[in-house]
């Protein structure tokens, strides 16, 4: 081996190692970013739903090239059973049962239609401000997103983010009623 093919895969050798190194370090500090505070992308549908639902009639501030999904033909393609499963992760604050009791939230039994923050339970002025009733397509904003929904609002729950999976969620509440109230 000449002296200058020795030098150049010493070179080579030593770039492959500096390349690593960087990547390494860069890597490294790709794993520190701080989380957003805020989901980078709204839920598919929310931006519709929260401009027709909201009260005041403020609009929500809808991207142009987010995809609007209207609630009712997500209602059509979803399976309460399934949105039984969903509600599993509303149980441990809320009771679902006819006369159920008020637990970290309000008895949901009939929420379907129903008026916003009404009765007993001390709801926030965050959700008694909304006013209006728990129609689908507000029901279908405040789920996937909460806090955006009802800033300060007292439910911390993040929210459920795939369309399919809450649209059997309030599919599966409309249920819960002695009179269930017509599908939109
Ligand atoms: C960590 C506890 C917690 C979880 C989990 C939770 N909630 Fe809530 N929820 C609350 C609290 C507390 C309130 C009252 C909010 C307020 O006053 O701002 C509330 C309010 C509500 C309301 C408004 C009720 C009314 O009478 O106006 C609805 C609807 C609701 N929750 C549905 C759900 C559903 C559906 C789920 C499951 C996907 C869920 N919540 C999960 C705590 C929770």
């Amino acid at each position: 081996m000449s002296s200058m093919e020795f030098n150049r895969i010493a070179g080579a050798i030593l770039l492959t190692l500096i390349v690593i190194k960087v990547a390494d370090i860069a890597g490294g500090a790709m794993g520190h970013v701080a989380p957003l505070a805020k989901p980078a992308f709204a839920p598919t549908g929310l931006a519709q739903a929260s401009a027709e639902a909201k009260p005041d009639g403020t609009k929500a501030d809808a991207k142009a090239d987010a995809k609007p999904v209207a609630i009712g033909p997500l209602l059509a393609a979803a399976s309460a059973d399934k949105g039984k499963s969903v509600a599993n992760k509303c149980t441990t604050c809320h009771d679902l049962s006819k006369g159920g009791k008020a637990k970290l939230g309000p008895a949901l039994w009939g929420i379907v239609g129903a008026k916003i923050a009404d009765g007993s339970f001390r709801f926030s002025d965050a959700l008694k401000k909304l006013q209006g009733k728990w129609d689908f397509a507000a029901l279908n904003a405040f789920l996937a997103d909460p806090k955006g929904y009802a800033p300060g609002t007292k439910m911390v729950f993040a929210g459920i983010k795939n369309d399919g999976d809450r649209a059997a969620l309030i599919l599966y509440l409309r249920s819960l009623a002695d009179n269930p109230v017509p599908l939109p």
